[in-house]
């Protein structure tokens, strides 16, 4: 037997902290105090939204980026760029962080959802087909934890249903699919900048696209419905100010810097960690497709099947944590299983939302991930050395070894 576990008074596998997140150094200083210095802290009087724009679109394999101040406006913006209408629908899967959901009942359209798939997490494009109605415009595909989505699959059913593909990349910057970053792939995507997130200013967002009419019509909606030739006060369609400001322009230059590097670094550990840490009994490490080619690692995720790992999935993250492990369980509903989604409770969008019922939801797979099974290690855990993912690695060995202990522990409810 292993040493005993630090939950039960031994000595943790590690005490030294992971990387801490945000990273930054004089380089970023700099960056930000020249935008400050400039006086220039709008996007319309600098240079440094613009230029980042630029970067972060050719990074990606689009002609057109538009930034904004986070990522849940930038699903409404692409949205209502495409052209929707009140009450159409939009696919959405039921494993993902509110906005991408609700980013389609602030378009005024009706949020469809779809399970994922039990190995890969991403939606499954089996679904998506059942799912299509007359009244479906869109699919929005999340590459989660930074894997890309079924896009072959997805493209395919978009194509055969004239159906518009929004990428939500909140989680993929620099991800690969078949060597094609993700945010060119569909027909325009949207990224997060969130304190979380692999790439940060705090807060913004951006919209990609190869699409230059729908790029047009971005820039109009994030900037109070203006165009190009138009005069100050003059606005043409339903939009508002969504523009990034410049200091965090300036900060997202500096910080892109080091994206691909990082990016690299936790695909490498991924993998690793996968590796070792797929070979327990019980712990199904994401499924990786040969076509993600680039993980970008917004998280490590994994399934937890108790029965086979020994021990329920709250003890052993207790247990790991004790480790010095910081592993949590992730999203604790499904979207519609929200009191927010059961209770349509939409304000004054969808105004003939009775017909919905978002009680009947299918989606077996995300609620057994949200109950019982699944598990979250942060992408700045991914940043660290082989060493870090090794003791990541002999932490939940070490808790493996000692699950009865810890089921009945589990047992005893304590
Ligand atoms: C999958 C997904 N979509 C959209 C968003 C929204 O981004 P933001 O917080 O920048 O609005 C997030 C995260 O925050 C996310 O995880």
């Amino acid at each position: 037997m292993t040493a005993s576990l630090a939950l039960l008074g031994g000595t943790p596998v590690r005490t030294r902290p992971f990387p801490s997140w945000p990273i930054f150094d004089e380089t970023d200083e700099a960056r930000v105090l020249a935008a400050l210095r400039s006086g220039k802290w709008g996007r319309l009087a600098g240079d440094q939204v613009a230029e980042f724009e630029r970067r972060f679109a050719a990074m990606h394999g689009c002609a057109h980026a538009v930034a904004v101040v986070n990522g849940t406006v930038s699903l409404r913006i692409a949205l209502m760029a495409a052209g929707l209408q009140a009450g159409d629908e939009v696919i959405v899967p039921t494993y993902t962080f509110l906005s991408t959901a609700t980013a389609v009942v602030e378009a005024n359209a009706v949020p469809v959802f779809v399970d994922v798939d039990l190995d890969t997490f991403n939606i499954d494009p089996a679904q998506v087909e059942a799912a299509i109605t007359p009244r479906t415009r869109a699919i929005i595909p999340v590459h989660f934890a930074g894997q890309p989505a079924d896009m072959e699959a997805i493209l395919a059913i978009a194509a055969r249903h004239d159906l518009f593909v929004l990428e939500d990349a909140a989680h993929a910057h620099g991800a690969m699919w078949r060597a094609r970053p993700c945010g060119a792939i569909g027909h325009v995507a949207s990224f997060s900048f969130q304190s979380s997130k692999n790439l940060t200013s705090g807060e913004g967002g951006i919209i990609t696209t190869n699409d230059a009419a729908l790029a047009e019509s971005c820039r109009s909606i994030h900037n109070c419905g203006r165009v190009p030739g138009g005069i100050w006060y003059e606005h043409h369609v339903i939009s508002g100010n969504y523009r990034l400001g410049e200091l965090q322009g300036a900060l997202l230059n500096s910080q892109l810097d080091r994206l691909d590097a990082q990016t690299a670094t936790r695909d490498a550990n991924g993998r690793y960690l996968a590796s070792r840490l797929g070979a327990l009994p019980g712990l199904y490490p994401q499924t990786r497709p040969a076509d993600c080619t680039r993980h970008s690692q917004h998280l490590f995720m994994a399934r937890l099947d108790a029965a086979l790992f020994g021990a329920p999935r709250a003890v052993v993250l207790e247990a790991l944590q004790a480790e010095g492990i910081p592993a949590v369980g992730g999203y604790g509903y499904p979207l519609p299983d929200q009191p927010l989604f059961r209770n349509k409770a939409f304000g004054p969008y969808l105004p003939d939302r009775v017909h919905l019922d978002y009680t009947r939801v299918s989606c077996p797979n995300s609620r057994l991930i949200c109950a019982e099974q699944g598990l979250w290690l942060d992408q700045s855990m991914l940043l660290g050395s082989r060493a870090d993912m090794d003791d990541i690695a002999d932490a939940f060995e070490k808790v493996h070894a000692h699950r009865d202990t810890l089921a009945a522990r589990a047992a005893q409810g304590r």
